[in-house]
């Protein structure tokens, strides 16, 4: 028997692990779906269809020709792309952690950026989505008022995240989803793939990156945070939520749950890949980023609930932001004159409190 913290312990490292699927990893020119066949000639691949370019950015030009997919975790996910949304299956656990992301994500972006508008706190800021799935988090951001791009290698969960979206007529012009990797969409301006840009949102462009339980089945995270940094407005923000690499973590998620319990289909878990706040903290600044705070999550799975906690031993969320100048605070799409009136009480209201 184990008791409730363990047994969230042991759901919460398996629910992401889980869900993960396959697929031959499309050449890039198919998984540009927005982009033109001219550009999408401009596009060299590797062996495996993954797209290779010069990394621009602050650190000179640095060959990137690590991919950060690894075809075995594309392949699982492919194979659960339409179980997104049973909120009941697979992916319960993902749907359950909307409760604590979403408000972490919020509150950490309203804590540089002002929100303006009752309900859609965040109005005119870009959000990319990377690994986003379904959309499961993609879709809740978008409600808030961002405007947010979401991109996962797995073309049948793109294909799954718009479907859903399409049903909510209020998403379509805040949402967009893209089946690219992040090395892709961030290579595309130097593969001359600028007209999108101002439409999708390109280099540089985005007030926050989101990763939600994706950077333990990506092959290489310095390709990942790279690519992080350069998609990001200086003083941006990257969210992660990911599992901790510690003995707990391989004891419940893979020696409890696949080999005892048999609750994750064996091999689901590469222990290898799981990360300590430490080292993804060392892997972040040595990319430009400045941590800013990390927060243990525990899962119950007899209530279905996730909860802070004081432990980061088995997952934990991350906000970083991007060293650079002062973060604009202008937004995207500009607040009317009501709105910007509003706002100015609000700061004058702040001020005299
Ligand atoms: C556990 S799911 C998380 C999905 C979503 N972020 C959420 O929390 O609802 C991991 C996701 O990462 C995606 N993924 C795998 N390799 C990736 C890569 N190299 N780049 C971007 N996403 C990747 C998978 O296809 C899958 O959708």
């Amino acid at each position: 028997m184990y008791t409730n913290q363990i047994g969230s312990v042991v759901r919460g490292v398996y629910a992401r692990n889980a869900a993960l699927a396959s697929s031959v990893v499309r050449p890039p020119s198919r998984r540009f779906s927005v982009t033109s066949g001219r550009k999408q000639r401009r596009l060299r691949t590797d062996g495996a269809g993954v797209c290779q370019h010069v990394l621009p950015g602050p650190t000179s030009s640095r060959s990137a020709s690590h991919s950060t997919v690894d075809s075995d975790e594309v392949k699982r996910f492919k194979a659960l792309a339409s179980k997104w949304w049973d909120e009941q299956g697979e992916f319960a656990a993902l749907h359950a952690m909307n409760d604590l992301r979403v408000p972490f994500i919020r509150d950490n972006l309203l804590s540089v950026h002002e929100g303006c508008q009752p309900g859609k706190p965040l109005k005119g800021l870009r959000i990319l989505d990377v690994g986003c799935g379904g959309g499961l988090l993609t879709e809740p951001l978008a409600r808030l008022g961002a405007n947010v791009l979401g991109i996962d290698p797995v073309e049948e969960s793109i294909g799954t995240a718009r479907l859903h979206s399409s049903c909510d007529p209020d998403l379509r012009e805040q949402l967009r989803y893209c089946a690219c990797t992040l090395e892709e969409l961030s290579g595309r301006q130097e593969i001359g793939v600028e007209e999108e840009e101002e439409e999708e949102g390109g280099a540089g462009q985005f007030d926050a990156v989101v990763a939600s339980e994706v950077v333990e089945h990506l092959a290489d995270l310095e390709t990942f945070a790279f690519c992080c940094n350069h998609m990001l407005k200086p003083g941006g923000s990257l969210f992660i939520t990911t599992i901790n690499k510690t003995r707990l973590s391989y004891l419940l998620g893979i020696v409890v749950a696949e080999q005892i319990l048999r609750i994750v289909p064996s091999g689901t878990h590469d222990w290898n890949k799981f990360i300590s706040p430490t080292e993804l903290e060392r892997l972040l600044e040595s990319n430009g980023f400045l941590a800013r705070s990390v927060r243990g999550m525990l899962y119950n799975p007899m209530m279905g609930r996730w909860s802070w906690s004081d432990s980061t031993d088995i997952n934990y969320a991350l906000h970083a932001v991007k060293r650079g100048d002062e973060p604009r605070h202008e937004r995207a799409e500009a607040s009317g004159p009501e709105q910007q009136q509003q706002c100015q009480v609000r700061r004058t209201a702040a001020a005299h409190n």
